[in-house]
């Protein structure tokens, strides 16, 4: 993996073929969180996205919108640039595998696979679905409607018939097998992982990585009759944003291997099994994870255009909020599983978790501290032993977290904090520290502190999924902008007693669904 203190995470690159949708946002957003984590955690950090530009999908799909491809792609992969800045992604660089940088990179990748006798020259015959830009077995096929036949995802196959260029694929089943078996968690989940090893158990075939019946792609070096075979292309901008054939640069030496590949379940395979083939093949070390998170079904049903419930990300985001959208996508479902996206469902957890638990706990805490302490940080006195175990609870966060964090276990994070942020709702409700106000101001001082203690620890634990409003808590604190790293968490004495504190205000307002503040 890259460099002890480096941390390499990439999204898939997205077709462009159509507009974004939830499901892009979903893998952005567990990246960005992933990125932001490490970022905080001291590591140097590249966290790429992209777009996907070539294949016979995004070529037809610019002949029915009438446009050039190049202009086509200019378009729809701006978009795709717009949503990383909506959904405040915070990417390192944005590839196009339209840029001359990554047709450098792929014909580089095909010339070592050359030189390693990996690649001759054949003949294709056989099912191919351009949704899928895959090739496929008659036995994988089922039939649809009218006895067309259906890849396994359910788009049509045509028939296709042409000179290509092979990949020895087979040649590297053993290679493969040992390197799952030499990095255990290099597929996760782990279910997936099983899936993956009975596949190339049960025998590679070699596989055709050229076309020579369209045009939209990486011409094939020394045979322009030929492009490179979209997922070929595709793949190798994991190693053009690193610099490669550049080897020897500053930034592949720091961050390949990457350390996570994060991808969909469907897209697993070209992941797991011919990514680290090619790898191999060409002499470049495999990555050191491919984690493949679940699909996303809406009210129940899959996401189609034709159900006409694709949901629109920007959309989503200027209803909801933010931070709000980033918490349900990675709270809702254990990361890994598939999800149903509601918005009962988003609403329910945007009311309860962030407005109740969570902004209630900050607002209440803030509230009593600038009403009754001057609007300055209280000075705690002598601890008991219910803060002594809310603190602890506090503290042992970060080691927790880490370890879940380690292992993409984003949903088991936020459960972590979220247990932290209940147990200090009961101690305020046991505390009672609106009673110790005329009673034990000293003793409300120390609740108080306590209190603000722990929300500076959860604030800034949840930074990576909520950056907005647990930054926003984080001002109320008057936390400095450099004391916000978990550096800062460790430290004793961060929150100076007598620091005046702005007036607080709510971060997370309840959301009242459309039509239901007219009706109560
Ligand atoms: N271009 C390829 C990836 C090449 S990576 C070298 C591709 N693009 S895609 O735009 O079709 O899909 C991108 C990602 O979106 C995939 O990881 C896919 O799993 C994910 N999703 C598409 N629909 C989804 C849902 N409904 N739910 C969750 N993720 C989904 O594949």
């Amino acid at each position: 993996m890259s460099e002890a203190d480096a941390f390499y995470i990439t999204t898939p690159i997205y077709y462009v073929n159509d507009v974004p949708h939830l499901g892009h946002a979903y893998t952005t957003i567990a990246c960005d969180a992933l990125a932001r984590f490490m970022r905080l955690d001291g590591k140097r950090v590249m966290f790429l996205t992209g777009t996907d530009e070539h294949g016979q999908k995004v070529e037809k799909s610019a002949q029915a919108a009438g446009e050039e491809p190049q202009a086509f792609t200019d378009r729809v992969s701006r978009r795709f640039r717009d949503l990383t800045v909506k959904l405040g992604a915070t990417n390192d660089d944005f590839i196009r595998t339209t840029e001359p940088r990554h047709t450098r990179a792929s014909q580089a990748i095909w010339k070592a696979l050359v030189a390693a006798g990996d690649i001759y020259l054949g003949s294709y015959a056989g099912w191919y679905s351009v949704r899928d830009e895959a090739f496929f077995a008659e036995s994988e096929l089922s039939k649809g409607e009218g006895g067309t036949r259906c890849a396994p995802s359910g788009a049509p196959v045509e028939w296709v018939e042409e000179p290509s260029y092979f990949f020895r694929l087979s040649r590297w089943q053993q290679p493969l097998l040992d390197l799952y078996a030499r990095q255990p968690d290099f597929i996760l989940p782990e279910s997936r992982r099983n899936e993956v090893v009975s596949f190339v158990k049960s025998g590679l075939q070699d596989l055709s990585v050229s076309r020579t019946s369209f045009a939209w792609g990486v011409p094939v070096p020394n045979d322009a009759d030929h492009i490179m075979y979209v997922w070929l292309d595709a793949l190798t901008n994991y190693i053009t944003a690193a610099g490669y054939p550049d080897t020897d640069c500053d930034i592949y030496r720091t961050f390949w291997p990457a350390d996570v590949h994060m991808v969909g379940k469907d897209i697993l395979r070209f992941h797991a099994v011919y990514w680290p083939a090619f790898l191999m093949a060409a002499g470049v070390a495999p990555p050191g994870r491919v984690f493949a998170h679940g699909w996303w079904t809406v009210e129940g049903q899959k996401m189609s255009k034709s159900l006409r419930n694709v949901v629109e990300p920007f959309h989503l985001v200027d209803t909801y909020g933010l931070d709000q959208v980033r918490y349900f996508l990675l709270r809702e479902v254990p990361f890994g599983n598939d999800g149903d996206f509601s918005q009962a469902a988003l609403i329910g957890r945007v009311n309860s978790d962030l407005a109740n638990d969570f902004g209630n706990l900050a607002q209440r805490t803030l509230s009593m501290i600038h009403n009754n302490c001057a609007a300055a940080m209280p000075e705690p006195g002598p601890l008991g032993d219910d803060d002594e175990a809310l603190l602890a609870g506090a503290h042992g966060m970060l080691g927790d977290i880490r370890a879940m964090m380690a292992r993409q276990a984003i949903h088991e994070a936020l459960a972590r904090i979220w247990t932290e942020i209940r147990a200090a709702n009961g101690y305020v409700d046991r505390q009672a520290p609106w009673a110790l106000r005329k009673s034990d101001p000293d003793r409300m001082a120390t609740v108080l502190h306590v209190l603000a203690e722990v929300i500076r620890h959860v604030a800034i634990l949840a930074q990576p999924v909520v950056p907005l409003a647990a930054g926003r808590i984080l001002d109320q604190l008057a936390v400095p902008a450099d004391a916000r790293d978990f550096r800062a968490l460790g430290a004793a004495g961060m929150l100076a007693p007598g620091t005046p504190l702005p007036k607080p205000e709510g971060v997370f307002p309840r959301h009242v669904a459309a039509g239901a503040a007219k009706a109560s």
